[in-house]
């Protein structure tokens, strides 16, 4: 089959809309969900933390049992993968790694690696709601990246965000260094998406300030 052309940003970008109807018998080559996987590792995060772990529910049984945590919306199961994406409330336990390939590299001094792994860890410390903050917030970028470039490869996404999240946790044995942030279905549409607009510009920019 001839490979199809990746679709340029803007295109991918206003071309993107939820699908919730997918070809059931569709899936999607290894190596295509790799490179989707690795464009969503590509986002950025706080202090190149990488709040993100990507859950690949693609076992039809698996599939089954998230159907009714997630309501029973039908995409669960028709679509070819589901991707949980999960944030990580201990995201400053990545620092020592992160950091490390730049002392490595000579880019930067153990030093001033271990200055800012303090400043990180202190950051996390305490109960505040900033490690879970900050998981959503980067894990949702990771997500929206996934998206795009699922599209850009010519399939359909879904973000949900309507399921539950005890259950999911329960279910699929998620450490509880994770929290789930969403599902993403991923697959060939079947029907396209309902439409959907956008507030003008008007309604949404402010310029300096209020
Ligand atoms: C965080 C989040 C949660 C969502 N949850 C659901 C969901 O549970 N089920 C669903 O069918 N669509 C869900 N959606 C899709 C939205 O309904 C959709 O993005 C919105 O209506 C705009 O349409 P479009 O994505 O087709 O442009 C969710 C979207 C986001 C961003």
């Amino acid at each position: 089959m001839k490979k199809q052309q990746d679709l340029g940003l803007f295109q991918t970008i206003n071309e993107r809309h939820s699908v919730r109807k997918y070809d059931p018998e569709a899936t999607i080559p290894e190596e295509e969900l790799t490179e989707i996987l690795e464009a969503a590792s590509k986002a950025p995060s706080s202090w190149n933390l990488q709040h993100w772990k990507f859950l690949v529910v693609d076992d039809p049984k698996k599939k089954e049992q998230l159907l009714p945590i997630a309501y029973n919306q039908q995409q669960i199961v028709d679509s070819a993968a589901v991707i949980a994406v999960l944030g990580d409330v201990q995201a400053n336990e990545n620092a020592e790694d992160v950091y490390q390939g730049a002392v490595d590299n000579g880019f930067m001094t153990e030093q001033v690696r271990d200055t800012l792994v303090g400043q990180i860890n202190k950051a996390y410390e305490g109960d505040t709601p900033f490690p879970r903050d900050e998981a959503f917030l980067n894990a949702s970028l990771a997500s929206m990246n996934l998206m795009l470039a699922a599209k850009a490869k010519g399939y359909d996404t879904c973000p949900m965000g309507g399921f539950q999240r005890g259950a999911f946790v329960k279910e699929f044995n998620v450490p509880e260094r994770y929290v789930p942030v969403m599902l993403l279905t991923v697959g060939k549409a079947a029907k396209p998406a309902h439409q959907s607009a956008r507030f003008d510009l008007e309604k949404v920019v402010v310029k300096n300030t209020f």
